[in-house]
């Protein structure tokens, strides 16, 4: 089994690949762009213990047609699962043309890319996959009731959510048009070791350890449904032996809390865990809210709970305290990714142009 993990540098592909890689026997292909979300140590730690043969790192940027062309090829994979995609809100309000081009050109190149090869090999490949991680962003904004569920239709409110949802409805008419075996993902906020510290928690762990600001969005009340990054990944490998071709599953942790709870919640577990004289809850600081700031996501998980028999392993608290022990320890880590992508934390997302 040859499997090409596109994204395998970032937060998710990153955790998948070193559960792939510990579990698995396949022949692991990782197509990466090496953006500033980027980082190998991870993989490489597991993949220096063991046989190396099985691992391959494949620097190439999807928005090169040719190059990604290129890079199926040369994999010739049994499975595709595609991660790679600029995953920052904010960043997508300064800069959304990065987001055309990676997460709607990036994955056009890889559907057709994938296409040829599949039209190739039909004959050696019999269960060949397409399955797109996608988001669920793309289906908007909710008010304090409902939830998001497979049949929600898709109003994406960011340039970064709506170049997610485009790729999705490519996706999905390669299925319809050419019949290539797809699966759609589209998952919750995941948190967990090793997510660059741009995003909520693993920001609001680094500003209160330094002592500085901690800035919460509007008013605080904007609610996320929170998932463990390894179930997630549990999610998508479980998906694979049982999920039904060209279908949807939505996946979520049922934890919705809001980002005033979550960061008070980091500031007093760190409180505990650091014995501080003074709260990091003095550190909190209301801030200009996000242009366009989502209210609430929530997922109904019925779907991939009934057919796929898929669900979380580690509650909110459990989750939370082995994320926040690990940034403890692995404060290098964080200040030497902080310092090659050059960025310290400041706030983005403002529409600087
Ligand atoms: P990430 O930003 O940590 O990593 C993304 C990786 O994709 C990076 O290594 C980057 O270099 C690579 N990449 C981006 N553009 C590329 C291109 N043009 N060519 C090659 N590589 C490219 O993101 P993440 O949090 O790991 O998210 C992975 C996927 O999961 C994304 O598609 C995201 O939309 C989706 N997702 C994320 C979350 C979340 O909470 N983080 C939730 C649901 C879905
Ligand atoms: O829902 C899934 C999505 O979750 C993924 O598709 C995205 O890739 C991922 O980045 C995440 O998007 P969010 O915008 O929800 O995540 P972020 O961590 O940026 O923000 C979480 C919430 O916290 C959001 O309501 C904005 C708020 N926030 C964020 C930051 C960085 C703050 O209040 N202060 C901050 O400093």
């Amino acid at each position: 089994m040859k499997i090409l993990v596109t994204g395998g540098a970032g937060f998710i592909g990153g955790a998948l690949i070193r559960k792939l890689l510990q579990n698995t026997s396949y022949k692991i292909f990782n197509l990466d762009k090496l953006s500033y979300a980027s980082d190998l140590v991870s993989i490489n730690q597991i993949n220096s213990s063991s046989d190396i043969n099985r691992y391959e790192f494949l620097n190439v940027d999807l928005a090169d047609q040719s190059k990604t062309q290129d890079a199926v090829e040369y994999s010739k994979p049994d499975k595709i699962i595609h991660l790679a995609a600029e995953s920052h809100v904010d960043r997508s309000i300064d800069s959304p043309s990065l987001f055309i081009q990676s997460n709607i050109l990036g994955t056009f190149n890889l559907l057709e890319s994938a296409k040829i090869h599949w039209e190739k090999s039909k004959k050696d490949i019999i269960d060949f996959l397409f399955h797109h991680v996608s988001t669920d962003e793309v289906f908007g904004s909710l008010g304090s009731t409902g939830q998001f569920n497979e049949d929600t239709k898709y109003d994406p409110r960011s340039p970064y959510s709506a170049s997610k949802a485009s790729s999705d409805h490519l996706v999905r008419s390669y299925f319809h048009t050419y019949e290539l075996p797809i699966l759609i993902t589209n998952c919750s906020n995941n948190y967990g070791p090793w997510q660059f510290p741009e995003k909520l928690i693993p920001l609001v762990i680094m500003k209160a350890i330094s002592n500085e600001y901690i800035p919460i969005y509007g008013n605080g009340k904007n609610i996320r449904d929170w998932l463990f990054v390894d179930d997630h990944v549990d999610a998508l490998l479980q998906i694979w032996d049982r999920g039904v071709i060209g279908e949807t599953y939505c996946i979520g942790g049922e934890s919705e809390r809001s980002n005033k709870f979550i960061v008070e919640y980091i500031c007093e577990a760190l409180n505990k865990k650091l014995n501080n004289k003074k709260s990091f809850k003095e550190l909190i600081k209301f801030v200009k809210d996000r242009p366009g700031h989502d209210h609430r996501y929530s997922i109904n998980p019925n779907k991939i709970k009934n057919q796929i028999k898929w669900k979380p392993k580690l509650t909110f608290e459990e989750g939370i305290d082995r994320t926040i022990d690990w940034y403890l320890n692995n404060q290098a880590w964080c200040k030497r990714v902080l310092l090659d992508a050059g960025y310290s934390g400041e706030r983005i997302g403002l529409q600087k142009e």
